[in-house]
């Protein structure tokens, strides 16, 4: 028998690197993700095929990425016994391209291996993962690929509140590609050594992006794009005060302001990978993917559809146990 596990990718709409240190993020699920499909072996060990990547591993392997997946299971294991698997992935994320990729692949795996887990515990395996790829990372990807939709995701201590956000209308982005892939891990790093050495600096920065992403949720709610725009544009000039622009995501950026764009940003980690901008509907985000193509940029379109539903989870955990 083959299970199957999906999981969406992610926007993060305001709130990047600061929600590492307990600042609220606000993230979108986008349809682009990860599919994985477990099919039970007649013996161990488990393994794992990312045909995207052409990766086949063991969870013996001494590889990252077999590291993970076995970080995974032992996820999946302290639920109880599991047969062994051969799971087969592949996500239509790019790779260091702050969309979410890994964290879709871990939820979509987790999910074909632990079919009758709760949301809460695929989270957890999925941040399993994720901390063999990204040291320290704060569970916002985790949780958006787990629960789609608009989340806002609030790191505290041992836990994490997420809340799901009802957006008015709909919302359409041009998301690019700067052509460079980044690391997160080295990227939050990067972060981190500037809130040692320069912290009031820092925290300032933090505390501006706090206030952005509260007017980001409550833009989103009252469906006010304009709003919206603008503070996608004050969150970019943030993140560019930490070094994680670069000249490419300037220049994407400034072209898709010209092509029409209410505003846009870097997406994820910085350094490299995606910039979002936010679109005055479909013929506005084609207009910015031709201008960005002109450039030799390549994107895609994502249309945001609101659930209609908005509820808060207070979720205790260890997972999200601050390092
Ligand atoms: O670039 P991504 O998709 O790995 O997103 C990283 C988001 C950060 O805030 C930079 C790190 C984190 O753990 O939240």
């Amino acid at each position: 028998m083959t299970v199957s596990g999906r999981a969406c990718g992610k926007l993060i709409l305001a709130g990047e690197h600061a929600v590492v240190y307990g600042v609220p993020a606000v993230a979108l699920g986008i349809d682009r993700g990860a599919l994985a499909h477990a099919k039970e072996l007649a013996s161990g060990p488990c393994r794992l095929r990312v045909t995207t990547w052409s990766a086949d591993v063991s969870e013996r392997d001494g590889h990252e990425l077999a590291r993970a997946f076995h970080a995974l299971l032992g996820s999946v294991r302290t639920d109880g016994a599991l047969a062994p698997v051969e799971v087969e992935a592949t996500t239509e994320l790019p790779a260091g391209g702050g969309l979410g990729c890994s964290a879709a692949l871990g939820v979509a795996i987790a999910r074909a291996v632990a079919p009758d887990a709760s949301d809460d515990d695929i989270r957890e395996h999925a941040m399993a993962w994720e901390r063999i790829f990204h040291g320290n990372p704060s569970g916002v990807d985790a949780a958006v690929a787990t629960l789609g939709g608009a989340v806002q995701f609030v790191r505290q201590d041992e836990r994490s509140v997420i809340e799901t956000i009802a957006p008015l209308g709909s919302l359409v982005f041009a998301i690019g590609h700067s052509g460079i892939a980044s690391s997160t891990r080295a990227m939050v790093e990067s972060v981190a050594r500037q809130r040692a050495e320069r912290p009031a600096a820092v925290e300032a920065t933090f505390d501006a992006v706090r206030a952005v992403v509260g007017g980001v949720r409550a833009a989103l709610e009252a469906g006010d794009r304009v709003a919206l725009g603008q503070l996608l544009d004050q969150n970019q000039a943030h993140l560019g005060t930490l070094a994680l622009s670069t000249p490419s995501i300037e220049l994407m950026c400034e072209s898709a302001r010209e092509a029409g764009a209410l505003g846009a940003k870097l997406t994820g980690a910085g350094g490299g990978g995606c910039v979002v901008a936010l679109a005055d509907g479909r013929a506005s985000a084609e207009r910015i993917l031709s201008a960005w193509k002109a450039r030799s940029f390549e994107g895609f379109v994502a249309e945001i559809h609101t659930r209609g539903r908005a509820h808060a989870h207070d979720h205790a955990g260890s997972e999200l146990a601050a390092t």
